[in-house]
This record gives structure tokens, C-alpha cells and sequence, in this order.
């Protein structure tokens, strides 16, 4: 009988943990609902005493509050810069393993902690898998409240950009899906912005680029040269994808 899509994404939250988080590290802990099985196994090895001497970081509100009900130690970037690993899911993986991040509006705290881990370790199941970022998930881009009407025409005027359909995400901040009328808002107080694009975007390093360089942009969902290892789980079991 095929595995259900959350028995996939238990299957690589616990392995990623299995594999690669030994006692003394400093963790990155990712947000979504693939991460929160490696959040979940994180806290039964701590529990049972195989980890030891972990400390973590958290990557939204959710994730933090899941880590203390599992009495997982929590650290921040401001006393650890440095982190050993990060595991953390995506939305979409391309071939070269750069990733489109903040389905769950957590893309600025995720990218905060994972550039600081020397490992970034990405858990999917393989429907996340792509040919090219864009067409199949919208990229979500954190923006400053003030005036954000006129950063999203901004955004959606760059070259890279054109041809977008820029939406402000509404409702909940953890889905893009419009559930309500009032604005979204992050963990940081901030908006996002989803861009609808109908092509794959063909050079997403250029387009990060862009978008960095926009005032009123805080920080976007494109997380290029980043990740160290892909662990997808799929029908036929698990692989893994180095970079
Ligand atoms: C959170 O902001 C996102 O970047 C998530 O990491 C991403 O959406 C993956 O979430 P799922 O594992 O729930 O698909």
C-alpha cells in the first residue's frame, strides 16, 4: 500500500535527524508541516538520552512553541552565529537544489538561521521536486507595511519580475491560501507578497538579486546556493541529492 504524504514527510524529518545531528550540536529547527517531524524526533532522541548537549534555534513562533513542549534547550542567533546544522523543508527543489522557501511565511527567520548552519539539510517529499522554480508555487516575498501598495508595484516592475502577478497574502501568515480579509502579518510585523509567475523563472540567482536590492523589500523566498543535501522521500523510497 503507498505511504500516505505525511508518513513521506516523516520518513525524512526522522532520517535527516538520524543522519546527521550528533550530541553537542547547535540545531536549526525548521517550520512547516515536513520539519515538524524532525522537531518531533529531535525531541524523542533528547528525551531518550541518545542526544545530548543540544541546543537549538528555531525558525517562526510555531516552531518554537513545538520545540518547548518537547523541552528541546532553545538558543538564538544573537549568543550562537554559528549553527552545525539546519533542517528545514522548501516548497519547490530545482535541479541545481536552489529552493523556494515561505509557503508557511516563515522565509526571513528560515533564512536568518539556515545561512549561519554549515550544513543546510532540505526534507521533501517529491511533489516538491521541479524543472524550474515559479509556475508551480508562488514565490512569497516579505515586505514592509509602510506603503506596501507601492513596493508591490515596485516588485512587480523589476526585469526579472515581469509578467508577475503579485498578491498580497491575506488571512493567515502561515498559507497562502486567502482565508480572510484582513492582511496577513509575519512574525517580523511584516506583509507578504506572493508572485504568480506562468514560466519558470529562468535565472533565480538574478532575480534574488533584484529583489534584495528593493527598498521596502525585507527579505524573499528564493534560497539559492544554499542548501548542502536534499532528502526526498518518494514511492519508491528515500534518496538523497547532494549539491
Ligand atoms: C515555511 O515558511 C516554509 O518555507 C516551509 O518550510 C515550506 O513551506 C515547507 O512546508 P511544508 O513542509 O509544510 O510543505
Amino acid at each position: 500500500t503507498a505511504l500516505s504524504q505525511d508518513e513521506l514527510k516523516k520518513m525524512v524529518g526522522y532520517k535527516a535527524v538520524d543522519d546527521y545531528v550528533k550530541s553537542g550540536m547547535v540545531v536549526g529547527l525548521g517550520t512547516g508541516s515536513t520539519a515538524y517531524f524532525a522537531v518531533e524526533r529531535l525531541g524523542q532522541l533528547l528525551e531518550s538520552g541518545e542526544l545530548k548537549d543540544i541546543v537549538a534555534i528555531p525558525t517562526s513562533v510555531r516552531t518554537k512553541e513545538q520545540a518547548e513542549s518537547l523541552k528541546i534547550p532553545l538558543v538564538t542567533l544573537d549568543t550562537h552565529s554559528k549553527l552545525d546544522v539546519a533542517i528545514d523543508g522548501a516548497d519547490e527543489v530545482d535541479p541545481d537544489l536552489n529552493l523556494v522557501k515561505g509557503g508557511g511565511g516563515a522565509l526571513l527567520r528560515e533564512k536568518m538561521v539556515e545561512v549561519c548552519a554549515e550544513k543546510f539539510i532540505v526534507i521533501v517529499d517529491e511533489s516538491k521536486l521541479c524543472d524550474g522554480l515559479g509556475p508551480g508555487f508562488p514565490l512569497p516575498v516579505e515586505i514592509t507595511p509602510f506603503c506596501h501598495e507601492h513596493t508591490i508595484r515596485t516588485i512587480a516592475a523589476l526585469p526579472s519580475c515581469a509578467g508577475c502577478d503579485a498578491v498580497l497574502r491575506m488571512g493567515s501568515s502561515s498559507s497562502n491560501k486567502p482565508d480572510g480579509d484582513e492582511i496577513a502579518i509575519t512574525d517580523n510585523g511584516n506583509y507578504i507578497v506572493d508572485l504568480h509567475f506562468t514560466e519558470a523563472i529562468k535565472d533565480a540567482p538574478k532575480m534574488a538579486m533584484e529583489l534584495k536590492n528593493t527598498v521596502g523589500v525585507v527579505d524573499h523566498g528564493l534560497f539559492c546556493g544554499m542548501t548542502t543535501a536534499v532528502i526526498i522521500a518518494g514511492s519508491n523510497g528515500i534518496s538523497v541529492k547532494e549539491a
